[in-house]
């Protein structure tokens, strides 16, 4: 029997991506062990959903500078050493020391279908420009915002009475089995990224995974 992944989870609110991830691995269907949840936000609950010793949260405001904090997340990550470093709702920009010091092993879900919707406002921005698909990615972490490459998406469709929220809720909703698929083949050991391009099973994807509706990714 292999060891466990071990996961290292950043989040700034409510934390139901970790909780997806945390039901997946009770239910026998993630091979992994969430290591440390770590937070720019104190009162963010998704840290209530660990242990306390398992639990890192400081305020950026403590910090001299933004690379101060991602030095002092950074260690405390690293402490907890990591095979993969997941973002799962973490919504302070990461610099570029921070993304060379866990390079290749840190990932992020974004709720647009990358390279559509950097940033924030997603689904409000999927609605405005006309879109008959939106959904979510789980891509590699570079220094440029949301511009790594993707290894899955989800996708939904974008319905005419669609309001942000219901477009969000939506999206959420495959999220969660995206995200799980997605650790679940991470934590296999079976992908890398090399060169700025995702390799599964030692092969080049030329397009992302796509979740089927049972959950599954499609390769
Ligand atoms: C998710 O939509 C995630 O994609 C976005 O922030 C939200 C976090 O939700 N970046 P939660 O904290 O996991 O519930």
């Amino acid at each position: 029997m292999t060891t466990p992944a071990r996961i290292a989870v950043l989040a700034s609110g409510r934390g139901s991506n970790l909780q997806c991830l945390l039901d997946g691995i009770a239910a026998g269907r993630l091979d992994a062990q969430i290591v440390g949840v770590f937070s720019d936000k104190p009162g963010a609950s998704a840290l209530d959903k660990v242990p306390a010793e398992s639990r890192w949260a400081r305020s950026p405001k403590d910090f001299a500078s933004r690379e101060a904090f991602d030095e002092a997340l950074g260690d405390a990550v690293a402490a907890s050493a990591p095979d993969w470093v997941v973002c799962a709702g973490y919504m302070r920009i990461l610099g570029a020391g921070f993304v060379q010091r866990f390079n290749g092993r840190l990932v992020n879900i974004h709720p647009s279908l990358l390279p559509l919707h950097k940033g924030l406002h997603t689904h409000a921005r999927a609605i405005e420009a006309g879109d008959g698909e939106h959904g979510a990615s789980v891509h590699f972490v570079i220094p440029e915002l949301d511009a790594g490459a993707v290894l899955a998406q989800a996708r939904v469709p974008v319905l005419p009475a669609d309001t942000a929220e219901s477009l969000a809720a939506r999206v959420l909703a495959v999220e969660h089995p995206l995200l799980l698929a997605s650790v679940q083949l991470l934590a296999s050991g079976r992908v890398a990224e090399q060169d700025g391009r995702v390799l599964l099973d030692g092969q080049f994807l030329f397009n992302p995974l796509r979740l089927d509706s049972a959950g599954a990714l499609q390769f």
